[in-house]
């Protein structure tokens, strides 16, 4: 048996862990040979390969992004996508692929299921906006980096008397906003699922400053406030369709400036959640996933993603991994509001 593995869309902590650990099982316990695809969905596409196997695989675990890269290239929007990404796989002689990503290349994965490539999937983001998995891998990294920026902050909001701003990512979910708000004794969180009210923000702004402690506002760069639109970095779309969000905290800064007549300031987390080592939990949690993936293609059980249930890994239909979002509950919201103020 000879399995292809591929790491698609945005790079994320625990993608090396989970190769490695494809990889160990499935030489040690099945005999599998490994062909690792290059740059998400354009590795297949194109026929870019780079050799995967347990010596090049060593000493992958505490390394961030991705040894295969990553891409956002959408097969689909590619004229005969799907026919050379077939006529790639027989011609390397590979019998099944297990791509690792978040709903863009697991959306790709179950289109390509549907039409007879043997697929397996992973799921992957920091955003943690997959449905049918508790977590994903990478979520627990980011949510650790914005908790220690939030932390850091803390002390120039204090001495300077300064609202500060974090605006961190999550497009259309706001799980990093509210774990590391909550994480971090945020002043206030805002999500993309509740549209905010700048009166309320600001109200929390000066009844913190009653209490003679520095206003820090958490907001997710998909945030909108009641009567307005998301900001957009340009006009630009990816392949996917998705523009490129970031500005709502610079915006948010300024309308605080100008409505309770304090100074604010945003700092934009940006790529840094993405970067680095991955934390105990998410090396754990990728590791886990892939040797749940590699027994699931030894298996034939094909069309499938492995995902946490509480503590265990299971198998879910990879189609019900991309059929919706999954967003932040309002009750959990609720509950981080008792801290707002
Ligand atoms: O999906 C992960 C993510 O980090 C989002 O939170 C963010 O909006 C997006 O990727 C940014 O993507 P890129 O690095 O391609 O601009």
């Amino acid at each position: 048996m000879r399995v292809g593995v591929l790491t698609g869309g945005g790079d994320c902590p625990g993608l090396n862990a989970v190769i490695r650990a494809i990889v160990r099982k499935g030489v040690k316990e099945y005999g599998y040979e490994f062909i690792g695809f290059k740059d998400g969905w354009k590795g297949p596409l194109e026929s870019l390969t780079i050799p995967l196997d347990v010596s090049s695989t060593r000493g992958l675990l505490p390394r961030g992004g991705t040894i295969l890269g990553s891409s956002r290239t959408n097969p689909f929007k590619v004229e005969g996508g799907v026919e050379k990404i077939k006529a790639n796989l027989a011609e390397q002689g590979v019998d099944a692929l297990i791509a690792i990503g978040g709903e863009d290349t697991l959306g790709v994965a179950t289109k390509l299921h549907s039409l007879g490539v043997n697929v397996v999937g992973v799921p992957k983001t920091i955003d943690n906006d997959l449905n049918n998995t508790d977590y994903t891998f990478g979520f627990d990294t980011a949510v650790n980096i914005a908790v220690e920026a939030i932390d850091r902050l803390h002390t120039t909001a204090e001495s300077h008397h300064r609202t500060l701003i974090v605006e961190v990512m999550g497009r259309h979910a706001g799980w990093i906003a509210l774990h590391a708000g909550l994480a971090g004794g945020a002043t206030c969180i805002l999500i993309p699922e509740i549209p905010f009210s700048i009166e309320k923000v600001c109200a929390y702004v000066e009844a913190r400053y009653q209490t003679n402690y520095a206003p820090i506002i958490v907001i997710a760069e998909g945030a909108v406030p009641q009567d307005g639109d998301m900001i957009t970095k340009d006009g630009t779309l990816d392949s996917f369709g998705h523009v490129k969000l970031s500005g709502i905290g610079e915006w948010l800064a300024q309308e605080i400036e100008r409505r309770t007549g304090k100074e604010a300031r945003t700092s934009v987390l940006g790529h840094i959640q993405r970067g680095g080592t991955p934390t105990a939990f998410d090396r754990v949690l990728a590791t886990r996933f892939g040797l749940h993936a590699i027994t699931a293609v030894h298996e034939g059980d094909f069309g499938k993603m492995v995902a946490l249930h509480g503590t265990q890994i299971e198998r879910v239909l990879l189609s019900t991994a991309t059929e919706k979002l999954k967003v932040v509950d309002p009750a959990l919201y609720a509950e981080a509001e008792i801290f707002f103020g």
